[in-house]
């Protein structure tokens, strides 16, 4: 499978509900803000933080590789009565019919792309999606294997239909040459007597602070700032959720 195709059919059903963790919306408001508008968010899913950031009044699009996240981000942006313009496409291959004053990822969604070369050619989109004095927000992190104790530890959540929802770890590999872990999900889904199970290999790769400032420069960016969340100078060998800052070169 494609990975830009993970969050489709029951992987897409069940992200909602088995959700353990929201991005906080205030860190993209006050990007949005000073950045300028319009803006766009890669690979928006089913709207965090997207719809929060249009019922706040910004004039943020958003881009995801998943008409099946897409679907769902339409139906609650329809229940809230909020407008938001969202293009399936794969962030990697963007063509889209207006530039942004400021692009963003939220949360470290970039580590979802599989190699340096799709990466590149994410950034490079970027770059050509950029509004004169644009600048883009992309937040990285080095993942941390998963606890063997915590392999074939089933999280459960129910559906609003009543049926059981179930995710576990079945099995990882790490290739820390090729900054790239692969972990094997089980999805269950069971109602009554019908019952779903898919397995799915999860791929994140991550960067050194100087290999991404590389690819950004390949990709004709710069990066201009690092700093944590809450916009702190991340001091160099910082290992937490980094948010780097790039502008046109
Ligand atoms: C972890 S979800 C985050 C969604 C949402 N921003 C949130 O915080 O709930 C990552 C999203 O990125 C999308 N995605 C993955 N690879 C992509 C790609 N190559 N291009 C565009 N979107 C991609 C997935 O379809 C998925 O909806």
């Amino acid at each position: 499978m494609d990975p830009a195709d993970f969050y489709t059919g029951i992987v897409a059903e069940l992200y909602g509900p088995l959700k353990s963790f929201s991005q906080d919306p205030g860190p993209y408001a006050a990007f949005v803000r000073r950045a300028g508008m319009p803006a766009l968010e890669l690979g928006c899913g089913d709207g965090d933080p997207l719809l929060e950031l249009r019922r706040r009044g910004l004039e943020v699009d958003g881009v995801d590789s998943s008409a099946d996240m897409l679907d769902r981000l339409r139906r609650r942006a329809d229940e809230e009565g909020i407008r938001a313009t969202v293009f399936h496409q794969r962030m990697e291959a963007l063509r889209l019919p207006r530039r942004y004053r400021a692009i963003f990822l939220a949360g470290p969604t970039f580590t979802l792309l599989p190699d340096d070369d799709v990466a590149l050619a994410a950034l490079r989109g970027i770059r050509a999606h950029l509004a004169e004095g644009g600048t883009v927000l992309v937040p990285l992190f080095t993942p941390a294997p998963t606890p063997p104790e915590q392999i074939g530890r089933v999280r459960t959540a129910a559906a609003p239909d009543g049926a059981e929802l179930r995710v576990s770890v079945v099995a990882e590999q790490r290739d820390e040459a090729a900054r790239t872990q692969t972990t094997l999900l089980r999805y269950e889904r069971h109602h009554r007597s019908d019952s779903s199970v898919v397995e799915r290999p999860w791929i994140l790769h991550w960067y050194t602070r100087d290999g991404f400032e590389k690819l950004a420069t390949t990709a004709g960016l710069t990066v201009t700032a690092v700093t944590d969340p809450d916009g702190k100078p991340a001091p160099a060998g910082d290992a937490g959720l980094l948010h780097f800052r790039l502008q046109a070169a």
